[in-house]
């Protein structure tokens, strides 16, 4: 493989290294681009540029691989829970039981948040949208834990299990408030005797008079949910994570700035779209063959929870929640949903219909993390909120990433300006119009 790419430019030549990464993804290093030419590269989108090194997570959309820290997801989805992943993917190891048992602890004593944190949800309307509030309080961590939020890289770096300790808590306790102030409901208190995804479920929907005890499936489709969202490397939410990592700012402002990304509805809302659409078949008294020919034909809605930007091959992630979200359905008694029932006749459809086969349009995660979160009780305008509690771990390792690197520069990518060249300032009363 070459170690140099020639650029001919202006008569001039200049080697480029390249660059080589542990899975053989080559990239031509720019660096020196503008300092020796005066040219700059443009990928609107930038979809070809590689805008840092990175250990953390490795995806092959051709074939359909995903790896945490080189754990294939499988491996991670049938072995591993949430909290584990998250450690390995924030610490770059499988944690050591005493490693596991230290963060677990820090965990259980952040659960709870301090009584103006909850005035501060308390005091947002009750039809707020959860992500401005999430957003919002995330971001106001930093005010409550000044001493986690000093805005130097290496002061915060010192103290960085307890800062992600008590963002990857907090998330869930912070996102279940809202949603009992939205519903006008008494908020509950963190139970320390409960693992994380069920403490998050009874935050959620016990009552004063009765405890929710979620059934073994469903705690672990939501426990697999929020593992398959951990990471997915440089995605818009994580680089908006890292650029304002790369300013200097401290955790929470950089995982606040986060979700801000992901509330966009190209971003975090596919779920949610998902459920959107079975509705708008049902309501249509379709149960699905007139929307999928819609679809094939251009001129209808594209199936939404198919296809995927990455990956060109089944996504590895949703093969894995499939399973678990037909166990939960099943503990939960849920069988003759309509919903559910044109979601099943669009994924066989889809799967055997040669439009979507010879495209490669195969069902990705957020068509039945969306079913999940349904029948899980979770509200629609929750779904963006819980994808932001699974993509933490991922946004924290990132920050940690930037925030650990001696050579860190702040990210600032040039343009090319297409406006108006250099004119002169019209006065108000000669402006015509
Ligand atoms: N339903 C019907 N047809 C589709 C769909 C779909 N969901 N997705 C792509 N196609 C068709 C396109 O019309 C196009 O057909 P053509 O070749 O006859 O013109 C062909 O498949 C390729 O489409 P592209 O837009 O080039 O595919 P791309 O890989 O750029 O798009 C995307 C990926 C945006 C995810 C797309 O598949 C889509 O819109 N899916 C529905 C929305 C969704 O589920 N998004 C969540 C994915 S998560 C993520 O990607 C961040």
């Amino acid at each position: 493989m070459a170690n140099t790419a020639t650029l001919k430019i202006e008569g001039k030549e200049l080697q480029l290294p390249v660059i080589i990464g542990s899975e053989g993804e080559k990239a031509v290093d720019i660096n020196k681009l503008r300092a020796e030419t005066g040219y700059i590269t443009f990928d609107d989108g930038f979809g070809n540029t590689g805008s840092c090194l990175s250990k953390i997570t490795y995806i092959d959309g051709e074939v359909g691989v995903l790896r945490y820290r080189g754990y294939p997801i499988e491996q991670l989805a049938e072995k591993s829970n949430f909290i584990e992943s998250a450690l390995l993917v924030m610490n770059g190891e499988l944690p050591t039981p005493a490693e596991r048992s230290s963060f677990s602890q820090l965990l259980t004593a952040n659960a709870p948040l301090r009584e103006g944190l909850v005035r501060f949800i308390q005091s947002f309307p009750r039809d707020a949208h959860p992500m401005a509030v999430l957003s919002a309080t995330l971001n106001a961590l930093g005010a409550y834990y000044p001493h986690l939020a000093s805005n130097n890289h290496q002061n915060d770096l010192e103290h960085f299990d307890e800062a992600a300790a008590i963002a990857i808590s907090k998330v869930r306790t912070i996102a279940a408030h809202t949603y009992r102030v939205s519903k006008g409901l008494p908020f509950n208190y963190p139970n320390p005797k409960l693992g994380y995804c069920e403490n998050f479920l009874h935050l959620m929907f016990s009552e004063p008079y009765s405890e929710y005890v979620p059934t073994p499936e469903v705690a672990s489709a939501l426990n697999l949910f929020l593992l398959l969202h951990a990471d997915h490397e440089q995605n818009c939410s994580t680089s908006t994570v890292r650029m304002v990592a790369s300013a200097g700012a401290n955790l929470f402002a950089s995982v606040s700035a986060g979700v801000n990304a992901l509330w966009g509805p190209l971003h975090g809302g596919a779920n949610m779209a998902v459920i959107e659409m079975l509705k708008a078949i049902h309501a249509d008294g379709d149960d699905g063959t007139k929307f999928i020919a819609a679809a094939k034909s251009g001129k209808g809605d594209r199936l939404m929870g198919f296809g995927h930007r990455v990956y060109k091959n089944y996504d590895p992630r949703a093969k894995i929640i499939k399973t678990s979200f037909y166990k939960a359905l099943a503990s939960l008694g849920i069988k003759d949903d309509p919903l559910l029932n044109i979601a099943m006749k669009l994924e066989e459809c889809a799967l055997n219909d040669p439009y979507f086969v010879q495209r490669k349009l195969y069902p990705n995660v957020d068509f039945y993390s969306g079913l999940i979160m349904r029948a899980l009780g979770i509200p629609e305008n929750m779904f963006t909120v819980m994808f932001a509690i699974g993509r933490m771990p991922g946004w924290i390792a990132q920050w940690r990433e930037v925030a650990a690197n001696p050579k860190l520069k702040i990210y600032r990518p040039r343009q090319i300006y297409v406006g108006e060249p250099q004119r002169n300032y019209v006065p108000t009363n000669l402006r015509q119009g």
